[in-house]
This record gives C-alpha cells, structure tokens and sequence, in this order.
C-alpha cells in the first residue's frame, strides 16, 4: 500500500481505514478521463516550457500505454491503489520513471477528480440524451399510426373526453422533448473546465488553462479555483434530469400496467416484456413496467443523497464529496437502461383499439359535445350543462348511453334538440372538431406531426 503521499507519515495506514478511504473500486471507471485529462496536462506543461519536449513524449506514450493495456484486459485495478488518479500515475512511474513523477507537476487530485467527473458526466448526458431521441422516434411512428385511434381521456381517472392514442402519446413526447432540453442546458453550464485550479488556489506554474480547456473540448476554464474544485451542481442538475425522466417514464409505466390490465385491456404486452408466475398459470406479468416505475425511486435516492452530502460542505474540497460517486453511477446506468427497456416495450405492445373505441363510447365522455350542441343554438352555457345534465340522470337511470335516447325523450327534456344532435355527439365529431392547436382533432394533430418531424430530423 505505498501511498502517494506517504512522505510525511510514520506509519503504514490500518487497513480498515485504507479501505474505507478507498475509492479505486468504484472510480475506475473513470480511467478514460483520467489518462485524457493527463494527457491534456502533459502536452500543456510542455508547451509553457515546464517539461521537456522528450518528458512529453515519455508520458503520451506511458499514458497510450495504459489505456491500451486497460482496454484490453492486461491491466487490472488492483486494490493495492487508493484511486484511480494514483492507480494511472503509479503506472505511469512505473513505465517510464523520472519523466512519469512529473505528471503531477500544478495539479492536485482535486482539480483532476472534478475534471474527470465532469468529462464523465459530458460523456453520459450525451448518451442519455441519444436514447430519448429513439425513444421520441418511436413514440413518432406510433403517433402516426393513431391519429384515428379513439379513446377515453381521464381526470381523476374517471372518463372526461374522448382523445386519441396519438394524443395521449403526444403527451408524453412534449415530456421528453422538455428533458432533452434540460439535459442540453445541464451540459452547456457544465462546460467549463476545472483543470489548472490545483488544490484550491490554483498554482505558480504558468499553466495555460485555456489550452487544456480548449483541448478537452470545454467551452473555457472555470472563473475561480475554489469553486472549481467545490462545484457538484452540475452533478446534482443532472441527477435532476434523470429524475424527472425516471418520474415520466414511471406514470407512463403506471398508464401501461393500468392499460394491459384484465379491466381495461386497452393494450397487450409483447411476451417478450411480461414474466409469469411460479404458482397461477394464467398470468402474464407488466413486470419490465413495474421494474421501471420502481426503480424511479432510486435515482431520486441519488439526487437526494448527493444534495444533502453537499448541504454542509464548508470550501474547498472535502472527502465527503467522494460520495458523488456510487450512488450517482448507479443512477446513470439505471435511467439508461430503463429508457432503452421502456422504448422496446412501447414500440412491441398492441394497442386493442376495438376496446379503446367502445370504452370511449361509453361514461358520457361525449356529454360536453352536448352541450356545446345547445349552446351553438343559442342556449347559455350554464343552461346547457344543466340540461345534458339531466340528460346523463335520465341515461344512467335506464342504463343506455346518450346516443341511445330517442329525438322524443331528448325534446321531452329540451325542445331545443334536432335530428343533428347524433352526428354532432358521435365519437369521430367529438375527437375530430376538436382543432385547437394541441387538441386531439386530426388537423390539429397532423400540425403537430409534422412539427415534430422537423424536430427530429434536427
Ligand atoms: N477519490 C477522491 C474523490 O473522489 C479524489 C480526490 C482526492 N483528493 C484528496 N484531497 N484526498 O473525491
């Protein structure tokens, strides 16, 4: 257990503590942004004159090395290192000697875990932000497929209006087009590069902070060296992003369960995406569905866990911040995969829309047709609701639906009514003058679709 900083002790660390200071264990993944960052500082160094052109070169290659050796297995993360920073510098030295002790030359595991973790974080926003772009691709399609697909909307899950699935996916394809662009705002604040800053007070070497900022990819350095190794906003922000794709993509697990239920049959799991049970032979589990919904509550775990780390935090760094790790890894890797599960679920269920259709038809989500019916004749709006009211006491009371009632038994109730007010209360009407921007109507829709198409291909 040499430690890299073992110089000023005495005494060789209990292993109790050294492994529970450890963090090799959970942060080698971060071994390609390490050895880049590395590489970024190693050109830099040399470039202000304070490594010679060979030391460069020693290190370039020690670091090419490395990497390589990493990748393909021959390298291991042995627990014998703290972390991944004295793990890549360790072998470095190893490799190449003198030229490897100097890597360290202005820069302190601080600025160099900060630099690390926000590449990582660059790295993942992108990958998340592909996966919701397949996910809004399929949601497209099948948008596209429904524009005619009658169905019941629900407030207070009670039947309100008839809508479409195309509609009711539309909804949600405005819900993952807000989290792309959250994610587009968490990494434009994010791209600033922390690298240079040293421990806390930057350094007296004349690095060339912007060179490394501009190498790395970064938009600029960071404005202020305590800040730029105390900083996990953009940490916290996207764990902010992925809770709230984990929230949408759990209610939109909670509608398919409800949906693929024995009540509403509104839609059919692929087998591919349901388990059975060991004991009922019938059944046919929304287990992925219920995994996803479930899992949502780990990833706000995350965010809660990292905020409240940080609540106390006097600057500059602080061990504790190690803590941005685990548990945030583990959010990443979980919102990914449910988004990637969650689109091969939609896009192999069936929609049943011969069931969708008759429970539209039925629970009167047609009854405010009805009234907008009087009130196109002149009858005030209260007034109108007031009569489809009874009309809906009298229907309920004979068990039949409002496009059951005789002319007779609707004059009996208003005389305002004609022979029109089926076609006027009938489903396709219902959906289809319904063409406000972002209603449900066919014209309205195709609008939309065609907004959407743009969206994508950009
Ligand atoms: N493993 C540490 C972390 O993740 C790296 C920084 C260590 N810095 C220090 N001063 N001990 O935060």
């Amino acid at each position: 257990m040499a430690q890299l900083w073992g110089g000023r002790f005495t005494k060789e660390t209990d292993r109790l503590v050294y492994n529970f200071n450890a963090s090799l264990s959970f942060d080698k993944r971060l071994y390609k942004q390490d050895i880049k960052g590395s590489m970024a500082h190693a050109s830099m160094l040399a470039k202000q004159g304070i490594l010679t052109e060979k030391e460069k070169e020693e290190i370039l290659s020690g670091l090419q090395e490395i990497l390589v050796d990493i990748e393909n297995g021959k390298l291991e993360f042995s627990p014998e290192y703290e972390d991944i920073h004295s793990f890549v510098e360790a072998n470095l030295i190893a490799r190449k000697g003198n030229a490897g002790k100097k890597l360290h030359t202005g820069r302190s595991r601080n600025d160099q875990v900060a630099l690390d973790m926000k590449m990582y974080v660059r790295e993942e926003i992108q990958e998340t932000d592909g996966l919701l772009k397949e996910l809004l691709e399929t949601l497209h399609k099948l948008m596209k497929e429904n524009i005619h697909t009658y169905m019941p909307g629900f407030t207070h899950l009670q039947k309100a209006q008839p809508v479409t699935v195309a509609h009711h996916l539309g909804a949600y394809f405005e819900m993952f087009k807000r989290d792309r662009s959250r994610l587009t705002d968490t990494k434009k604040r994010l791209n600033l590069c922390p690298l240079g800053s040293g421990a806390l007070a930057g350094t007296t070497y004349p690095l060339d902070r912007e060179y490394t900022a501009r190498v790395l990819g970064f938009d600029g350095p960071t404005l202020n060296s305590m800040d730029s190794v105390a900083d996990r906003d953009y940490l916290i922000e996207f764990l902010s992003d992925l809770s709230m794709i984990m929230m949408h993509l759990s209610r939109f697990c909670e509608e398919m369960i409800l949906w693929n239920s024995n009540e509403y049959q509104f839609v059919e799991l692929d087998d591919a995406y349901s388990t059975g049970s060991s004991i009922m032979p019938q059944k046919k589990n929304p287990d992925i569905a219920e995994l996803v919904r479930g899992k949502t509550g780990r990833v706000y775990g995350a965010l809660v866990s990292l905020l409240t780390t940080m609540k106390g935090l006097p600057l500059a760094y602080n061990k504790d911040m190690q803590e941005d790790k685990e548990l945030a890894f583990d959010a990443m890797d979980t919102a990914k995969g449910c988004i990637a599960l969650f689109n091969g679920m939609i896009s192999t269920l069936e929609f049943k829309k011969e069931n969708m259709e008759n429970s539209a038809k039925n629970g009167f989500t047609n009854a405010t047709d009805a009234a907008d019916y009087l009130v196109n004749r002149g009858v005030p709006f209260r007034d109108a609701h007031s009569i489809v009211g009874r009309l809906v006491l009298y229907c309920l009371e004979k068990n039949i639906a409002l496009e059951e009632m005789s002319l007779e038994e609707y004059k009996a109730i208003s005389p305002v009514f004609e022979e029109d007010i089926y076609e006027a209360i009938s489903m396709k009407n219902c959906v289809e003058k319904r063409n406000t921007i972002g209603a449900p109507g066919s014209v309205a829709m195709e609008t939309v679709l065609k907004q959407n198409e743009k969206y994508l291909e950009e």
